[in-house]
């Protein structure tokens, strides 16, 4: 409890003032410590006894910033910006003692301080642009007058925390100390009162300032590339204008534009869809029917079954989260294969400079094989990566279920097959999961967590709990062919190969995706994954897609044999419009009889995006995923859907529910893809005027 309110405490030490923030578990910056903090430092003004203040915060951070739950509410003074002033008005230095993660408004508010002290490892920042606004309160102004308008350009947009022994050199801190960081502060502020240092404040330095002001050059280039890069992502150009401003203009002009466009982007649908993802990532971990209290299992050593392709990345996925690791293979080639393309990756981000070289070799030293599956006998968490064939699956659970040590996870990363099947081989099905991860296993943040019919809810707990120190986003989901990823993948495929018989190029096609916003098209996303997968598969279930099979049998699998529904030049991964695949595609559309059209591309991204949302719409109805946006982080984090889209569900919503349902049942009319027909879910919500987050949070007061 503090002096000034239950957030805000105001004590002394000597002639010093220490106002602490206490407000678990971030420090987030709501009303109550705003309010607080104005009072405490009008006492640290008014007190003729007290020479310097320290600001710190309890527990495990300085604040992190905002408390962005108060984003959609009407705005209560005091807000940061008035805090802010106050501290630089209080007439007496103000040394902000920073440890943990300093960032956004909490940063801000640092930057409003005199001084600023820091423990080691401290890491600050201004993630406001991943939530698609900019700093609000001072930050695009202040932090340029510290390290310079082209750097702090750079850290604006990044959006991600850096260690602040990487900003000491730019004048961030002013010190790096060791030892108890409030009690360096404390000592620090007196130094300052001894020294007689002049009080200047962050707003008044123009030091940093005057190379862009004499020329602008580098600053106009920097500022024109991430522009470009981020294609007309307004949060982005505000950020740009802003920081432009910090040198183009007085302070105070500054500071208000920044207001202004910060308030702009608060209502931008960007922003608005940036936020959802952010709350949805939080909420998707929670399972609805959990009891309160289930605790994960302990982990202290993993398995993984199979050293292939998704073997050796989620291998790296468990060293990376510092949990040793045991691959086994069945013949040593392959598991030696397996393990020095663990190495080769490695090595490469060592190079790269994302790793240091010392960590690197822990990271390795953490992974070993064996070709004996005994091995796994003392492992926590199984994951198997083999062939996807059920018969194999099942033989490996039941040596599993053999040697496992009791209460160990049994995964399986199956992307197809029946997880319940495959758990029912065991006697322990209480135990067994899928944790279907995406290729590169060790880059993509997804993480699908299969729930089976009679998958343990602690055993639920640990996987999300090995998930998140795998730093993955996890999403629990059901079981049915494909989940909820590739089952709605699956619809958008069918129609893409729809839309180039009827008369688009794979060009046309992939062009509209990508102005949507994603990073790539069906097309090229087909040759990168390869063609021949989605072939064998089919020829496995007997089906048959005209034009993909086509390629396939003509051994253009993609990009690893150079072409495929494009061509490739060399090693560059440009995909290339191939006349000769126009020829395939208009021979078969005459083979079938299809007469070719000119095709709009509303039509095309409403064929390939709708029936998606179709599939999400039965997908929640059948309780495969709790929420919509559990659906929408997959997509966001699995497929490179938008994030400034805010997912497919949150997409349909924007757009409207009726017009969806009927331009459904228009596509349908005319096709004999019975899957275009509306979902149920989705014609009862747009005969009742509601959409999906509406119906979420019914669900979730129910
Ligand atoms: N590749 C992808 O993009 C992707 C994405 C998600 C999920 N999956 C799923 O992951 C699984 C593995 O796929 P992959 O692409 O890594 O396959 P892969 O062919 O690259 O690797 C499979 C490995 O399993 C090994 N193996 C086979 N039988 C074994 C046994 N009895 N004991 C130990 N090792 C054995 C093989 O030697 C091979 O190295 C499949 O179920 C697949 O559906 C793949």
């Amino acid at each position: 409890m503090g002096s000034v309110n239950p957030s805000i405490d105001l004590a002394h030490d000597g002639d010093i003032a220490v106002v602490t923030i206490d407000n678990p578990p971030v420090n987030a910056l709501k009303h109550e410590v705003r309010a607080g903090l104005i009072e405490a430092f009008q006492r640290v003004r008014n007190d003729a006894g007290v020479k310097a203040a320290v600001l710190a915060c309890a527990g495990r951070t300085f604040s992190a910033g905002a408390d962005i739950s108060e984003f959609g509410k009407p705005r209560r003074a005091p807000g940061l910006i008035e805090v802010i002033e106050t501290i630089e008005e209080t007439g007496k230095p103000v040394v902000a003692a920073l440890h943990g993660t300093p960032l956004g408004g909490g940063f801000e508010l640092a930057l409003g301080c005199h001084y600023r002290v820091a423990a080691p490892g401290t890491r600050v920042g201004l993630p406001e642009i991943k939530l698609g606004l900019l700093p609000g309160a001072g930050g695009t102004q202040r932090l340029p007058r510290l390290i310079g308008p082209e750097r702090a350009l750079q850290l604006i947009l990044s959006g991600n925390p850096t260690p602040v022994e990487e900003l000491k050199e730019d004048g961030v801190v002013d010190a790096i100390v060791t030892g108890d960081v409030v009690k360096e502060a404390i000592a620090f502020a007196r130094k300052v009162v001894a020294e007689k240092r002049p009080l200047t404040r962050v707003r008044d330095r123009e030091d940093r300032l005057a190379a862009a002001r004499a020329d602008p050059s580098g600053f106009t280039r920097a500022a024109d590339a991430s522009t470009k890069r981020a294609r007309g992502l307004r949060a982005v150009a505000a950020c740009v204008e802003s920081v432009r401003n910090s040198f183009d203009k007085p302070f105070g002009e500054g500071q208000a534009r920044e207001l202004e466009l910060f308030m702009e982007l608060l209502t931008s649908e960007e922003s608005r869809a940036q936020r959802h993802i952010f709350f949805a990532e939080r909420e998707a971990q929670k399972v609805p029917d959990m009891p309160a209290g289930v605790k994960p299992r302990e982990v202290r050593k993993g398995g993984v079954i199979g050293a292939g392709t998704m073997g050796g990345g989620i291998a790296m996925n468990f060293a990376n989260a510092g949990i040793p690791v045991t691959i086994v293979e069945t013949a040593q080639d392959a598991l030696d294969r397996g393990l020095a393309t663990i190495r080769k990756n490695y090595a490469s981000t060592v190079s790269r400079g994302g790793l240091t070289q010392e960590e690197g070799d822990r990271r390795v030293a953490l992974i070993t094989g064996s070709i004996d599956f005994a091995a796994l006998a003392d492992a926590d968490f199984i994951i198997e990566a083999v062939f996807e064939e059920m018969d194999l699956k099942k033989r490996i659970f039941a040596d599993l279920d053999r040697i496992a040590k009791p209460g160990a996870i049994l995964a399986t990363n199956t992307s197809t097959l029946d997880v319940n099947e495959i758990a029912a081989v065991t006697k322990r099905p209480q135990d067994v999961l899928g944790t279907h991860f995406f290729s590169p296993a060790n880059v993509m943040k997804l993480l699908e967590i299969v729930r089976g019919e009679k998958t343990a809810f602690d055993a639920l707990a640990t996987a999300i709990a090995v998930g998140r120190k795998m730093a993955k986003v996890p999403v629990v989901v059901g079981v049915c062919y494909g989940f909820v990823g590739n089952r709605m993948l699956h619809q958008r495929t069918k129609e893409a190969e729809r839309l180039i018989l009827e008369g688009a190029l794979p060009q046309d096609v992939d062009a509209v995706l990508t102005e949507f916003g994603f990073p790539m098209g069906p097309f090229a996303m087909g040759d990168l994954a390869g063609i021949d997968v989605g072939w064998r598969i089919r020829k496995g279930r007997g089906e048959r897609a005209e034009i993909s099979d086509t390629l396939a049998e003509m051994g253009r699998f993609g990009q690893k044999t150079g072409a495929g529904y494009f061509r490739y030049e060399g090693s560059a991964r440009t995909p290339i419009p191939d006349p000769e695949v126009e020829k395939i595609i208009i021979d078969a559309s005459n083979r079938l009889g299809i007469q070719r059209r000119t095709i709009d591309k509303k039509e095309i991204l409403e064929r390939l995006v709708f029936p998606m949302i179709n599939e999400g719409a039965r997908i929640l109805e059948e309780g495969i995923a709790y929420r919509p946006g559990d659906v929408d982080v997959v997509w966001v984090y699995g497929y490179g859907w938008p994030v400034w889209r805010g997912g497919p569900m949150f997409y349909a919503d924007q757009i409207g529910l009726p017009y969806l349902c009927d331009r459904l049942a228009a596509y349908a009319a005319r096709s004999d893809n019975k899957a275009l027909e509306p979902a149920p879910l989705l014609t009862r919500l747009a005969r009742d005027g509601r959409g999906f987050a509406a119906k979420a949070s019914e669900d979730k007061a129910a």
